[in-house]
This record gives structure tokens, C-alpha cells and sequence, in this order.
């Protein structure tokens, strides 16, 4: 039987909902999983046949050092992640490196260590005179972490949160608020081996006038949905998109796509997330046993020959 190890983190295994539902789905399909933090390091990761990335979500605070245990392990197993895809998707300035392939993103502006704080949000307030609202996050960031969203009025309190940031040496990113999340939330769209799988829907997490989570992520409510057929469309064309980007030989284990509709209605895209996705399990009837049987099935097709 080939051996799977999922990767958590020691602060995220209880949080993880999608973990128990794929151990059973990967017990159903012949593969010997254990679940395992990233940053425990008494494990043997040579004695796994192959490894998943799944809920490793305090990287954001560690990520050299993040990178670097992957490095290690892709010489140890069979890291399902491709290495260039975790480095490349761990920070999102590869929203800008979609955009310039033409996908629409939710308009960003990044805000690098170097750069004041304030005259740079003023340009971006004076570049979106009809956003009434807009947010200021880390551009490596997860599970809403230090994400804040603010009016206009709010200017100095942002360009606090902003040199805050700066100064850990993290690069920001200001957006528009897209008001349409209040009413219809998010939308993500799993893939599976380059196939759609599943949606949901994810309510918004950024209320008026409070700080950021104080969580490892922040309390998500989630239903599923079926995508529109501009959603998954858009979807699909990220995908090719990433895939010209990273020059991908082979499609991705798992995928998720997050759009949020702009004012005009049109889907944008919010984040890729190739590292570590909750995939919703719970939220799609038999999704984990199809995810569980294309590991399966990756899994035979790379053991060596006896
Ligand atoms: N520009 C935006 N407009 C509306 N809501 C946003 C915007 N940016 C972030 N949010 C809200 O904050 C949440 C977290 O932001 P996101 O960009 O997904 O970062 P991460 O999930 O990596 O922390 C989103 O799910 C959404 O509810
Ligand atoms: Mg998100």
C-alpha cells in the first residue's frame, strides 16, 4: 500500500475539517495516510511515498523557513506540490503576474517595504474615487490574517496598519472593498487534477469597524453553490493562465479559484490557492472519495517498478 502523508501545522490539525473526511476517502482507496505537521521535526518524511501540502496555515510568518522545509522534503519523498508552485503561490504578487496574462483581478496595489505608507494609499484612494470602502492585507498572508477593511475616512488608521506591515519587512497589498461579497459572498471553485470539482459559497469575513482575526483563520460560513458559467469560465482561464506562468507540464493535484464580483457584476479573481486550500469536503457528497481515488491513482503511476 502507498504511503500519503498530509501536511498540517501543530496549530492548525484540530482545524482542519476537510483532514478526517480524506483520511477515510484515502483508507477507502488503498493509500496508508498520517497526518503530520510541517514543524514537527521528529518526523521521517523518507518513509512517506509521497507528500500533500493541505492545512500548513502559519507559514505566513514563516515562509523562508516554510520554503526551505519543502525543499528538504521534495528530496525525501515525492512532494506533490511542485516546488516552483509553492514558492510562486505562497505570496500574492502572482496576482499581478495573472493580470498581465489578462485575468481580472480584484484591482491591487502592492505596497513593498521601501515604500511610504500614506502617500502611497493616498494614490490609490485617488485612482478609485468610487471605492467607498477598500482593504489593506499582507501579500503573504492566509485565513484572513491581519486583513482589515476600512472607509475612506479611515486613511491614517490604514496607513498604520500599512507601516505596520512594512516594518516586519512584509509587503502590502490595498484594495477596493467589493461590496458585492455582503450580499452574495465568495465564490471558490475546486479542481481536481485540472477537473472542476465542486463550489461553495463563502460569506464575508471583513465586518465594518473590527480588527483583523485574532484566530489562525477566521470563522468561516460556508454553503455549497454552483458557479455561474462566467465564474467557472473565469476559473478555467486562471488555471491556463498559472499554468503558462509556471510552464506546468502536468495539471495540479488540487486547485482553488476565489472570485468575488466587481461593481459591474463580473467575476474577479480574489486568490489562486495551490498550497493549501480548505477543498470543503463536507460540502460536496462523494468529492473527498474523488479526490482520494486520483491521489490513488498518482500514487500507482509513480511507484517504482519491482
Ligand atoms: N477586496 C476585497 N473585497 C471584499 N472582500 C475582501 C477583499 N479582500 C479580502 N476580502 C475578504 O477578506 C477575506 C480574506 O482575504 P483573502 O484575499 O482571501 O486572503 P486570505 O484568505 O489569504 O487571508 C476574503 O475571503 C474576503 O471575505
Ligand atoms: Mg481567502
Amino acid at each position: 500500500m502507498p504511503r500519503l502523508a498530509l501536511v498540517t501545522a501543530i496549530a492548525a490539525a484540530a482545524l482542519d475539517d476537510d483532514l478526517v473526511p480524506l483520511l477515510d476517502a484515502c483508507a477507502r482507496a488503498g493509500i496508508a495516510t498520517q497526518v503530520r505537521a510541517w514543524d514537527d521535526p521528529s518526523v521521517a518524511w523518507s518513509r512517506f511515498d509521497a507528500v500533500l501540502l493541505r492545512s500548513p496555515w502559519d507559514y505566513t510568518e514563516r515562509l523562508r523557513e516554510f520554503l526551505d522545509w519543502c525543499g528538504r522534503v521534495s528530496t525525501r519523498s515525492q512532494l506533490l506540490n511542485p516546488l516552483p508552485v509553492i514558492a510562486w503561490n505562497t505570496d500574492k504578487h502572482y496576482l499581478a503576474a495573472l493580470a498581465e496574462r489578462g485575468v481580472p483581478v480584484v484591482a491591487t496595489r502592492f505596497v513593498e517595504p521601501d515604500m511610504d505608507p500614506l502617500p502611497t494609499l493616498q494614490a490609490f484612494l485617488s485612482a478609485h474615487p468610487d471605492a467607498a470602502e477598500f482593504v489593506v492585507k499582507p501579500a503573504v498572508g492566509a485565513g484572513s490574517r491581519d486583513a482589515q477593511r476600512y472607509s475612506r475616512e479611515q486613511e491614517f488608521a490604514a496607513a498604520n496598519h500599512v507601516a505596520r506591515l512594512l516594518e516586519a519587512d512584509r509587503s502590502a497589498m490595498l484594495q477596493p472593498y467589493l461590496a458585492s461579497v455582503d450580499r452574495d459572498g465568495e465564490t471558490a471553485l475546486l479542481f481536481f487534477e485540472g477537473r472542476f470539482s465542486h463550489a461553495i459559497r463563502k460569506g464575508p469575513l471583513l465586518q465594518r469597524d473590527e480588527g483583523p482575526t485574532e484566530h489562525l483563520f477566521a470563522a468561516e460560513e460556508i454553503t455549497a453553490r454552483i458557479p455561474g458559467k462566467d465564474e467557472l469560465a473565469l476559473a478555467e482561464n486562471v488555471l491556463a493562465a498559472a499554468a503558462a506562468s509556471l510552464q506546468l507540464q502536468s495539471p495540479l493535484t488540487y486547485a482553488r479559484v476565489d472570485l468575488i464580483r466587481d461593481d459591474d457584476g463580473s467575476p474577479r479573481l480574489l486568490e489562486l490557492e495551490l498550497c493549501e486550500p480548505s477543498l470543503f469536503f463536507a460540502h460536496a457528497a462523494g468529492s473527498a472519495d474523488r479526490f482520494a481515488a486520483l491521489l490513488a491513482d498518482t500514487l500507482r503511476s509513480s511507484a517504482p517498478a519491482i
